[in-house]
């Protein structure tokens, strides 16, 4: 990427990419620029953040919503091409290379390619949304390398400080240099003890290798619980890419992040069903051996009451 603008969160940088695409489409001569966004898409809080992510219940309450977003089924080229088809306002695509929010759901290396051509030949800037995907979770640096693409725009936070609140909002190709001094920025976007943070979360995932340890505890989780699972009814699928995993059971299962509360595990439920897991990358193989025992042990009291 050719240069980057710091922010304080993941929703600011994620709004900075929005700005970022209207910018672009007006100089483009579109007065009313549009920005495809991916159904159970998550993007942040911020109102042009929640009006682009795709879950009508944390948008509910927050109308009117920001304008300027048209909403396909992810992983879906052809609804993408049909909407290029007939919308001529669309300027760009924003997407997550993995959902988090929406349940750990990977877009394939064929839409993901198919993508970065089709917003060449429209001249569509490609926004990876990577704050939660990004930063060594899934075995790469960034979500789009396991398809071997470069986005326009893409944004960081979460893992980017290692807990030090910083975003960014980078830019490549067509989106470098449109933004000048002043067209974003914040009080404390940049600030020398974030930006540290961030440096040095960089230098440790590189020389501790972290991203092939997730890559390889990752396919050994998903594996180890498949197996603790395996006799179980109610398991719809146990997926992710490297240390983004997610466990999908075949009912509402929110209750468990209490019950796991209650036995000592930080754990999350997403999409109403998958359990997501998100585990510091320097998890050690002994601290993955027992969350596959004590969380097994719990899915399977909760879906065998
Ligand atoms: C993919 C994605 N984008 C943006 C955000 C918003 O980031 P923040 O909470 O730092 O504003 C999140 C937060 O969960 C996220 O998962």
């Amino acid at each position: 990427m050719t240069e980057a603008f710091f922010c304080n969160s993941g929703c600011e940088a994620n709004e900075a990419a929005i700005k970022l695409a209207r910018f672009y489409g007006h100089q483009q001569g579109v007065d009313s620029p549009a920005i495809i966004v991916m159904e159970k898409a998550f993007h942040g809080r911020t109102l042009a953040t929640l009006s682009a992510t795709g879950n009508r219940k944390a948008q509910a309450g927050f109308e009117p919503l920001v304008s300027g977003f048209v909403r396909v089924p992810y992983n879906d080229l052809d609804a993408i091409r049909a909407v290029a088809e007939h919308n001529k306002n669309v300027v760009a695509v924003m997407l997550e290379m993995v959902q988090g929010e929406g349940g750990i759901n990977i877009a394939t290396v064929d839409f993901q390619r198919g993508l970065r051509q089709l917003c060449d030949e429209k001249g569509w800037l490609l926004m990876c949304d990577e704050v939660q995907c990004g930063m060594g979770r899934t075995g790469k640096w960034f979500g789009f390398q396991h398809a071997g693409i470069l986005p326009d725009v893409m944004t960081l936070a979460k893992g980017l400080g290692s807990g030090v609140p910083i975003g960014a909002c980078l830019t490549a190709g067509k989106a470098a240099g449109l933004f000048k001094p002043g067209n974003h920025g914040s009080t404390f976007g940049g600030n020398p003890l974030a930006c540290t943070a961030a440096l040095t979360t960089l230098a440790t995932i590189e020389s501790e290798g972290l991203m092939a340890h997730a890559e390889k505890l990752g396919a050994a989780l998903r594996q180890s619980f498949a197996d603790a699972l395996a006799d179980i009814a109610g398991i719809v699928a146990i997926r992710g890419q490297g240390l983004m995993i997610g466990i999908e059971l075949d009912r509402p299962c929110a209750e468990l992040v209490t019950k796991g509360l209650e036995a000592g595990l930080l754990i999350n439920v997403t999409a109403e069903k998958v359990v997501r897991l998100l585990p510091a990358l320097v998890l050690s193989e002994a601290e993955a051996k027992e969350l596959v025992e004590r969380l097994s042990a719990l899915i399977r009291a909760f879906l065998t009451a």
